[in-house]
């Protein structure tokens, strides 16, 4: 294949350079377009079709269903290694050494305390404020306690904002639920794991000390670990472009937060719940929704089935659900969302509309029932996904400072009113 990709414009040809990935994908690299056709440019609504950057973080195959973090099978990942294992290896880019991931490990709990005064910022907070906009809030504040600037060409100086991230995003990110529950603010268990410690984070009442059950711990580590990275997905593309500006890290991440709120995104997770508890509700008739789905007129949408690059299984969806079934049996649980979750995934996938337009179950159709028998309440399940998703945020925000990447400034095609002279106040009708 030519390494040129021939534009005709106008009778003009116009040559760009062809890149090929160490996976086999191709881009054509139009960076030169606008300059060397006097101002023409792509038009790519959602950047379905347009590459944000190169990466070598994550590499996910849409047709094939595959999912790897820094080559390695999120298969492999899920069965040997722990969370922070994965996150060292997205974000520093290879598997920890036992001294490695002990040092992790301890600079991590070395960080887990938050600034009492942050008490003061979620205190102005209503009891009705959704987590997710306070987590995001919180988050922000942090650069507020911690204004140093991180200077991405220091290996200490990012380690040391890793670590300090990572050691305090779970406390804030539970302290939305503790708030709004009217439970008092827990603090991190050092002597614990970061698994363990984010559940007594989240369920811990002083009078009474925290039984952690591993059966439990287990999971949420399995299902944190599928959210760890998504190559550029709305949210770490959000991170990204906020970077780029030269916002801090923890401005970035608060960012990232708000755009993993949204039901299109992250916030698919409690809406997937929501949606099963409705259809329960409804008589578990499945088809009426999945009718409903389906009806253009109808602006419902099953949530949790669809996925921008997967037109194939979502491999994070398969392993959720076996996580699942196995949860369920080890904690003799039977919750009649799982039921209709599964009832629901058997008959989408025998139907046409689905089967056309490729829409599979994704990572959000089976990880808030897990949530739900792990005692998560659902306003806080896509804090979840925020707290698993933080290392990927974090190593593709140091990726893009890293290769020193532009500001990200795309461009638009203007389709509005043309010069018009100014019409005073008494001419206009
Ligand atoms: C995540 O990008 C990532 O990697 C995200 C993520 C990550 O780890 O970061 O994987 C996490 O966000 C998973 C997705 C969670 N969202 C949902 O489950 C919400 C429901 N799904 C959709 O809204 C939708 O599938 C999207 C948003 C996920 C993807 O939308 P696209 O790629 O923009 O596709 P589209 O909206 O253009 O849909 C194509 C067709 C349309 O029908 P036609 O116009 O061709 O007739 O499929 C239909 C859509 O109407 N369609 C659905 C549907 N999803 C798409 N119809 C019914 N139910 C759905 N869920």
């Amino acid at each position: 294949m030519s390494d040129k990709a021939i534009l005709e414009v106008g009778g003009k040809k116009y040559e760009f350079p062809i890149l090929i990935g160490t996976e086999d994908e191709i881009a054509i690299d139009i960076s030169t377009l606008r300059g060397s056709t006097n101002g023409i440019i792509t038009l790519d609504a959602g950047f379905k079709n347009t590459g944000s950057c190169e990466s070598k973080i994550t590499f996910l195959d849409g047709e094939k269903g595959i999912l790897r973090h820094r080559g390695y099978a999120i298969e492999e990942l899920t069965k040997n290694a722990s969370f922070l294992e994965v996150a060292f290896l997205i974000i520093f880019g290879e598997l920890p050494t036992k001294v490695e991931l002990e040092k992790f490990e301890i600079d991590i709990k070395g960080q887990s305390m938050v600034n009492e005064e942050m008490k003061g910022i979620i205190d102005g907070f209503p009891k009705s404020a959704h987590p997710m906009g306070i987590l995001s809030a919180l988050t922000s504040a942090l650069t507020a306690f911690n204004p140093g600037i991180v200077n991405v060409n220091s290996k200490v100086d990012m380690y040391n904002a890793v670590v300090k991230i990572l050691g305090k995003f779970p406390v804030l990110a539970t302290w939305a639920h503790r708030r709004n529950n009217g439970l008092p603010l827990n603090y991190s268990d050092n002597s614990l794991d970061y698994i363990s410690n984010i559940m007594q984070l989240m369920f811990k009442i002083p009078t009474e000390k925290y039984k952690i059950n591993p059966i439990a711990v287990n999971a949420l580590d399995e299902l944190l670990i599928l959210h760890e990275d998504h190559e550029q997905n709305c949210s770490t593309s959000t991170v990204r472009i906020v970077g780029s500006s030269g916002a801090g890290l923890f401005a970035s991440l608060s960012a990232g937060v708000s755009a993993l709120w949204g039901p299109l995104h992250g916030g698919a997770n409690q809406a997937v719940v929501e949606m099963l508890e409705a259809i329960e509700k409804d008589g578990g008739d499945v088809e009426k929704y999945i009718n409903k789905a389906k009806d253009k007129d109808d602006p419902f949408r099953l949530m949790g089935f669809g996925h921008r690059v997967y037109k194939n299984f979502d491999p994070r969806a398969r392993i959720i659900k076996k996580a699942a079934d196995e949860l369920f049996a080890d904690l003799n649980l039977n919750d009649p969302t799982l039921k209709i979750a599964k009832h629901l995934e058997e008959v989408a996938l025998k139907d046409e509309y689905f089967a056309e337009r490729k829409l599979y179950p994704n990572v959000d159709f089976y990880s808030g029932i897990i949530y739900r028998a792990l005692g998560i309440p659902v306003q806080m399940f896509t804090v979840m996904f925020a707290i698993g998703r933080l290392p990927g945020w974090i190593a593709q925000w140091k990726e893009m400072r890293e290769n020193g990447e532009p500001i990200g400034r795309p461009r638009q095609l203007y389709t509005g009113e043309t010069l018009r002279p100014y019409k005073s106040i008494e001419d206009r009708k």
